[in-house]
């Protein structure tokens, strides 16, 4: 009845396919025998819960792999896992729900030794179709044909349905077997797929390395111009992938080359000498998972001297998006230190606001001099200012800051005991207070010009530059300039 279905198909298919295949009817087929005689088994190998893990309800089961990973049942292996369990020759007495099968092992050893496991007896079909291990499976025979999907649509129908054939190809392949994960797994996890793409990964794009088909017939992906693409699958690598730091930097585009990414700017290949241990990451070999912090670029990078990294870069900030984030928030020189109007401290490197933090200290103090002792006090007084933040002396050090040797600055005591300004006294950085009339100098000094003289109004008398006559300060007047203001 079916060869007459099959005789009224079109010419082109029953060219290609249906030339009347020499058949051995004495074959036990998967549908004639086989099943049939293994009904015996499936109240313990069928259900949800097989025994052994191993279904004898369906063939792909009774070839499935059971409690290994081996395949139960291999075309002309007379050694095959199923045709063992039941042979009598080797099976214990004892063993009372697999002895007594003396003939279905015969069927067993015939259909799967000299029968290459038949599914089915078919005049168009080989007896491997379904079966995976065999050259003759269909998805091998599909590949032969340049993945011809059509000339099986001319029999099992259009929308793969079961057609004229009545063999639905949606019976297994429910989607369809154009469906994309027919033919691999819709988010594939081989090689460094899993770190790539898909839950737990980085969530890339299958386009930021594939050109993705929109349809599984589109040119380029599995056919090209009418004929199979040969493997390997193209890999043409874009976005992130081609950002160019430093034109120097960069040997060429992007490329998967010999099992290895090279030119990837997202392993650190073309961040320059950052130092990074695996820059030209194998795809196949390298462990699986997020690569180590080291191996794209140094943790920290060798022109660093700091491994703080929060201290220069956000810790909220996004990682691997082309960009080098520097500065936490603040633009400029206010990135990683200092507030809004300047980049002294308050804040700290460390994110302290409080003077009682030696990052913070008497910085307002000096910069603003609320008090009006002298003018507002420059940076450069302490510290070489760096033009840019990669000026030599800024951050190529480790903490602490440097500051000018001239101050005799002790980072331990938080005093500085070289200072002009202070005269003797050592006022502490982190405590207020310690630097108000009287502590830098007496008022007036001991000396012999001030014998007599008891009163600040006085003072004015001989430091007209420095005083008034109601005992302040001349604004923007002489004291603390570095010269002594005497007559
Ligand atoms: C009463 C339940 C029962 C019946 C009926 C039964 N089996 Fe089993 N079978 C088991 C259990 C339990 C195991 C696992 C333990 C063992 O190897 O004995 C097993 C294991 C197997 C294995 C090894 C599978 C593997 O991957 O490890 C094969 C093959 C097998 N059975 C075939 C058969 C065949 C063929 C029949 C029908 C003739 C059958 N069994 C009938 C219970 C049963
Ligand atoms: C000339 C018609 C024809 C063509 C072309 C054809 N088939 Fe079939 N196919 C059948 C028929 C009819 C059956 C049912 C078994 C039988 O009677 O031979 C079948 C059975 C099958 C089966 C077994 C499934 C089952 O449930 O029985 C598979 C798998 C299969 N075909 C795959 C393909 C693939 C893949 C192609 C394209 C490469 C293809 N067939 C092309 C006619 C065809
Ligand atoms: C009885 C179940 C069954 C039927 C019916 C079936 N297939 Fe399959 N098909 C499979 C299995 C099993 C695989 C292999 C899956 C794997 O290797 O993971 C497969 C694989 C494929 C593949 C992928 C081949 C490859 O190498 O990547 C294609 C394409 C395919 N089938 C097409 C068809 C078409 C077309 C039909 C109908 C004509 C069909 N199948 C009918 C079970 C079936
Ligand atoms: C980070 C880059 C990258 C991403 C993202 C990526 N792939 Fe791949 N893909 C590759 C590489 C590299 C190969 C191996 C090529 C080779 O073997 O020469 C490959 C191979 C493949 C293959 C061939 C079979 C295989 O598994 O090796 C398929 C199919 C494939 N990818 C599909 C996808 C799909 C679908 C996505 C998105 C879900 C995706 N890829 C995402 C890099 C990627
Ligand atoms: C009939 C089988 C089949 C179907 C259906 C299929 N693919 Fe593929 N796909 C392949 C094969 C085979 C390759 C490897 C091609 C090569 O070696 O060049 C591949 C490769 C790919 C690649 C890697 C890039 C390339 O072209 O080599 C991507 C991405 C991809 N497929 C996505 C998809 C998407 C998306 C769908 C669904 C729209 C889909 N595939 C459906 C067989 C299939
Ligand atoms: C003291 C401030 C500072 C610290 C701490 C710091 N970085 Fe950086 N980092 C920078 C600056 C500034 C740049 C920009 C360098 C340039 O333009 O040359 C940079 C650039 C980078 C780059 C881009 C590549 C390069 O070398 O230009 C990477 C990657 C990097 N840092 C990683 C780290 C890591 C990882 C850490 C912690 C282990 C860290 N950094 C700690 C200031 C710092
Ligand atoms: C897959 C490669 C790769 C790995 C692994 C990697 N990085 Fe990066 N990292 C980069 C690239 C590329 C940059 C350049 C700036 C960008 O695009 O974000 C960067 C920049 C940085 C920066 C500078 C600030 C920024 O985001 O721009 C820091 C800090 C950093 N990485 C820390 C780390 C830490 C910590 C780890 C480990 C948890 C790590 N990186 C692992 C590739 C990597
Ligand atoms: C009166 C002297 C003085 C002046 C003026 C001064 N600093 Fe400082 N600075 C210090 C001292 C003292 C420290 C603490 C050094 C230490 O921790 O050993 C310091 C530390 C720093 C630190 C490091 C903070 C930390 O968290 O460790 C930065 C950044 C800094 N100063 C920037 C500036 C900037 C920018 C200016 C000008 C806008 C400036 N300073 C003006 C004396 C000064
Ligand atoms: C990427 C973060 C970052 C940026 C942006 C930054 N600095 Fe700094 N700055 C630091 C660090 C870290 C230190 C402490 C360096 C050390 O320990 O020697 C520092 C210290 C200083 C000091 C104290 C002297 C020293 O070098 O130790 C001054 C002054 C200073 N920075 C000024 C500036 C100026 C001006 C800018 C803008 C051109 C700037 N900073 C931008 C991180 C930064
Ligand atoms: C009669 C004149 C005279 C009056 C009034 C006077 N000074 Fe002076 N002062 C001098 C002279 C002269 C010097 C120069 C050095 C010295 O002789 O001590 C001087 C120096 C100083 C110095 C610098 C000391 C040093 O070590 O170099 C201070 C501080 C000072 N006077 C404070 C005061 C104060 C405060 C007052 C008011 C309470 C005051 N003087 C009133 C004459 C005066
Ligand atoms: C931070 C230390 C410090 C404090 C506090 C201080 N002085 Fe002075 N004063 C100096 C120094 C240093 C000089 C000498 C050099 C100079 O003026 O640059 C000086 C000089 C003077 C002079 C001499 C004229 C001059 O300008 O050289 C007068 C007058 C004076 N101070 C008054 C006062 C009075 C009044 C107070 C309290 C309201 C005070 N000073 C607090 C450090 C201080």
């Amino acid at each position: 009845m079916r060869v007459e279905v099959i005789a009224g198909l079109s010419a082109a298919v029953a060219a290609a396919c249906a030339t009347e295949r020499p058949r051995d009817q004495a074959c036990p087929t998967w549908q004639s025998e086989v099943a049939p005689a293994l009904a015996a088994c499936i109240g313990c190998h069928g259900g949800a819960a097989p025994a052994a893990r191993y279904q004898l309800t369906s063939y792909l089961g009774a070839l499935g792999p059971g409690s290994d990973q081996v395949s139960n049942a291999i075309a002309g292996d007379p050694g095959s896992v199923l045709l063992v369990a039941v042979d009598p020759a080797r099976v214990p007495a004892t063993d009372v729900d697999h002895a007594g099968h003396g003939a279905l092992h015969a069927v067993l050893t015939r259909w799967a030794v000299e029968c290459q496991l038949a599914y089915l007896d078919s005049s168009i079909h080989a007896a491997g179709v379904l079966d995976p291990a065999s050259a003759d499976f269909h998805g091998a025979e599909l590949r032969a044909r340049d993945w011809d999907l059509a000339l099986c649509a001319g029999c099992h129908g259009a929308d793969f349905g079961g057609g004229a054939a009545e063999a639905a190809c949606t019976a297994c392949h429910p989607r369809g077997p154009t469906a994309c994960d027919t033919c691999h797994e819709e988010v594939p996890t081989t090689g460094a797929h899993g770190a790539h793409v898909g839950v737990g990964s980085a969530g890339l794009a299958c386009a930021t390395c594939h050109r993705v088909p929109s349809a599984w017939d589109d040119d380029g992906h599995l056919r090209r111009a009418g004929v199979a693409d040969p493997p390997p699958a193209e890999v043409e690598l874009a976005g992130l992938a081609t950002v160019t730091v430093d034109a120097a930097d960069r040997a060429g585009p992007p490329r998967f080359d010999a099992g290895t990414c090279r030119n990837v700017y997202c392993h650190g290949d073309v961040l320059g000498a950052s130092g990074g241990s695996a820059r030209q990451p194998s795809w196949a070999s390298d462990p699986p998972g997020p690569a180590p912090c080291g191996s794209c670029h140094g943790a920290p990078p060798p022109s660093h001297a700091d491994d703080g990294c929060p201290t220069c870069h956000p810790s909220d900030g996004v990682h691997l998006d082309g960009t080098t984030q520097i500065g936490l928030g603040l633009p400029g020189c206010s990135g990683c230190h200092g507030g809004p109007d300047s980049p002294a401290p308050p804040r700290d490197l460390a994110g302290n606001v409080f003077t009682t933090a030696i990052g913070v200290g008497a910085h307002q103090a000096h910069l603003r001099a609320p008090s009006g002792l002298s003018a507002p006090i420059a940076c450069s007084a302490c510290h070489r200012v760096p033009a840019e933040v990669t000026a030599a002396g800024h951050i190529d050090s480790v903490g602490p800051a440097e500051v000018e040797a001239t101050l005799g600055w002790d980072h331990g005591l938080g005093t500085c005991a070289t200072a002009w300004c202070h005269g003797s006294a050592q006022p502490r950085w982190t405590v207020s207070g310690e630097a108000a009339c009287g502590t830098c100098h007496a008022v007036p000094p001991a000396t012999a010009s001030h014998v007599g003289v008891t009163t600040l109004t006085a003072c004015t008398t001989c430091h007209p530059n420095t005083m008034d006559p109601i005992g302040r300060f001349v604004i923007g007047g002489a004291h603390l300039d570095g010269d002594v203001d005497a007559p």
